[in-house]
């Protein structure tokens, strides 16, 4: 039994690990370790002398449990502390910042600009980028050799197949399927074989309004378009003007302008000095766009408006280059935060 404990102790100094320990308890007090064999052994043990040699394997079975407990402790706090100086954490490092991701500016302004419009009563309504000739042209009463089509530079993907120019080709759809009263909104992107400046991209955004209803009249338009630009720039004291201007899908044709945010009307370099901005191209709905898509001008009459929407934002936080929209530069982005 001494021999026993005196092994015990040799191979306890041995012990480096936790896993050491470990392996040490299972050869001592395991099913098939030391102690069970001298448990096995008490059979050949006379009778008389059996109580106290079971008492000595029973004190050494506790006496190397208590022996086992404190050492494996002691390496578990040794191992604990040695990580600890390992990885020593540096509370004077800076903090890792977390961003929060925000709208873009571009769908942020539509998806405001299609909240309005809803509080007006118009309802959402989208067309597809890639369109037909028809829808982007040919039913807004753009002959198929009209000289208007030079206005707007297209991207043909093949004969017929195009890139629309404008969310206008969303009318001719709409229009088709469903009877007066209309009033639809439709936001989306816009493609132009333009030279990419400041100033103009090849791809950019437009809402389209169109409201079609018996007796719709310009003063509908010009009541309709104040409200709207009152509610989008936050402010009552906004006028409007409407200039004469030409779009083959109406009649007669405008472009709504706004009284200036900078300078109130005064004047100034935003403005190029008329106290104006431009805001979108209007006009009544063209007779010949109604009668093509199977809806008698005699009964009904409509306005529609579109709007470039990089071109309002630019308004109105004084942007002055138009690729800043697309250049993913978080600098940019950022300021946009929550507006
Ligand atoms: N679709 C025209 C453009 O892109 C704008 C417009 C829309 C004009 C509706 C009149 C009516 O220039």
């Amino acid at each position: 039994m001494k021999c026993v404990q005196e092994q015990f102790e040799h191979a306890l100094l041995e012990c480096k690990t936790a896993k050491d320990v470990e392996a040490l308890k299972l050869r001592y007090l395991g099913k098939k370790g030391i102690i069970q064999d001298q448990m096995r052994l008490l059979k050949e043990v006379s009778p008389e002398q059996r109580p106290a040699v079971g008492a000595q394997v029973n004190a050494l079975k506790v006496y190397i449990e208590g022996k086992l407990d404190q050492f494996l402790s002691r390496i578990v706090d040794q191992e604990r502390e040695q990580r600890m100086a390992g990885e020593r954490l540096d509370v004077t490092l800076p903090g890792r910042a977390h961003f929060l991701g925000s709208k873009h500016p571009i769908p942020a302004t539509i998806d405001e600009i299609v909240r309005i419009l809803k509080d007006l009563g118009f309802s959402a309504q989208v067309g597809p980028q890639i369109e037909t000739e028809y829808y982007n042209f040919e039913v807004l009463n753009f002959a198929p050799d009209h000289p208007a089509k030079d206005m707007q530079d297209t991207f043909y993907i093949e004969p017929g197949i195009l890139l629309r120019t404008q969310t206008s080709n969303v009318q001719g759809r709409v229009m088709e399927r469903t009877s007066p009263p209309i009033r639809i909104a439709c936001p989306g992107r816009c493609f132009r074989n333009e030279e990419v400046s400041a100033r103009s991209h090849c791809f950019f955004h437009q809402v389209e309004a169109l409201y079609i209803d018996q007796g719709v009249s310009m003063q509908d338009l010009f009541s309709t378009f104040r409200e709207f630009v009152q509610r989008l720039f936050q402010r009552d004291d906004l006028e409007v003007r409407f200039r004469p201007s030409y779009f083959p899908f109406v009649e007669p044709g405008t472009e709504c302008d706004a009284t200036c945010l900078v300078c109130n009307g005064k004047g100034c370099q935003l403005c190029k000095y008329s106290g104006w901005l431009e805001i979108c191209g209007a006009g009544m709905v063209h007779p010949q766009v109604l009668r093509n898509v199977g809806i008698d001008p005699e009964k009904y009459q409509g306005y529609a408006w579109g709007m470039g929407v990089e071109r309002l934002i630019m308004l109105r936080h004084s942007i002055r280059d138009i690729r800043l929209f697309s250049e993913n530069d978080m600098r940019f982005l950022r300021q946009f935060h929550g507006a």
